[in-house]
């Protein structure tokens, strides 16, 4: 299906942006489709209620049905009519983390939101983002906003409005653009079960942050799908999203970890073998090793002690090498502590698993 309520996207720049959030509002209140900034990544957002507009976003996205969707509200407060209960731990999480990258999936009220949102699940995932922007937009609209990533399925997550307009242009009512969005990486999704705090995805909120708030609570991060065997602990549902290839560039990507000195020269010679075969070349690299490089194009991801600049670009970057025409990226590893866990779970997908550890 394709829809288009105008036939054309409108972009509302930066400057545009109070006038642009009232004509998308009132466009979001009669079912179109508005991708939106939020401090993650850009959403394309619809109206959570409305099966139609729901049917829009996963149309526009190519995305398949059975991964549901995130609502997005404006306050708190407005969880309460979506689900039916909220326990004492994901209380705390929401008192700590909202406005903010955190995803709370919850047991979903019957008929608050159409079942394509959660691909009839008895859950529903839950944020509120901490983008003005975004904030205004669902205030004004007066709906909650059912909002994946706003790029077509298996691409990179758009970071820019840019991003949005290659993926979807012509495919959904209208863009705001609010700039560069923050934290680059998607939302941390999570579940409580039993008191335990399950990471269904890593993201912006990162594990040890999450432990913090909930004190004695335990935090586990929910086993990878080829550990599945692993009978341990609770059964968690995992994300229906995980199962798919996602974030993937167009070139074929290696991921380097471990040893730093060492990292350098394995990062150089698969550089080297690559270009060899003939394909261009692209390496993602810290700062710190920039200078060491060659390739047809080296790009540079922020000092290695700073993930959190790496997970800022990461995306933009990977669309970059698709532009460029990059056949091949060697990519190296970050350290996995705080944000840097999201950015590894993100550089692995890109990479479809190759990866090479240096002991
Ligand atoms: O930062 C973000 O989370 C961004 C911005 C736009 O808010 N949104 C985003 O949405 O990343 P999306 O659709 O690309 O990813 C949503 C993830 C998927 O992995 C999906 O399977 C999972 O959340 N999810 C949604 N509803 C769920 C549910 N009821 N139970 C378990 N996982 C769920
Ligand atoms: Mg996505």
């Amino acid at each position: 299906m394709e829809y288009n309520m105008t036939g054309t996207t409108k972009v509302w720049s930066v400057e545009q942006t109070q006038t642009g959030i009232q004509e998308a509002a009132a466009v979001l209140a009669v079912g179109g489709v508005i991708a939106f900034p939020t401090e993650t990544v850009y959403g394309l957002g619809g109206d959570a209620r409305n099966t139609e507009a729901v049917e829009r976003i996963f149309a526009a996205k190519g995305r398949p049905s059975d991964n549901p969707l995130i609502v997005h509200l404006a306050d708190r407060e407005e969880v309460y009519v979506l689900v039916e209960q909220v326990n004492e731990v994901e209380e705390m999480l929401m008192e700590a983390f909202w406005p903010g990258p955190l995803t709370l999936v919850l047991p979903v009220r019957a008929g608050a939101v159409s079942e394509l949102v959660t691909a009839g699940l008895d859950t529903v995932a839950v944020r509120v983002p901490a983008h003005e922007i975004a904030r205004a937009l669902i205030q004004q609209s007066g709906c909650p906003l059912a909002a994946p990533s706003a790029n077509r399925s298996g691409r990179p997550s758009p970071t820019q409005a840019k991003h949005v307009v290659e993926d979807l242009d012509g495919r959904i009512d209208g863009i705001l653009d609010g700039g560069a969005t923050g934290v680059g990486l998607e939302s941390t999704v999570v579940r409580v079960l039993a008191g335990e705090v399950h990471i269904l995805r890593p993201g912006g909120i990162t594990r040890e942050q999450l432990q913090q708030a909930v004190g004695s609570s335990r935090v586990a991060l929910v086993r990878t799908p080829e550990k599945k065997d692993n009978k341990e602990q609770v059964q968690v549902p995992r994300s229906p999203g995980v199962k798919y290839t996602h974030y993937a560039p167009k070139g074929e990507m290696l991921l380097i970890t471990g040893k730093q000195e060492k990292l350098k020269v394995i990062v150089q010679e698969k550089a080297d073998e690559a270009k060899k075969r003939g394909c261009r070349v692209a390496i993602l690299s810290c700062s710190e090793h920039i200078s060491s490089y060659q390739a047809d194009e080296v790009f540079d991801c922020g000092p290695y002690n700073v993930p959190h600049q790496a997970a800022h670009s990461l995306y933009a970057l990977l669309r970059e090498c698709d532009e460029r025409g990059v056949e091949f990226i060697v990519a190296e590893g970050y350290s996995e502590d705080g944000i840097g866990a999201a950015l590894m779970n993100r550089l692995r997908k890109a990479a479809g698993g190759h990866e090479i550890t240096i002991e």
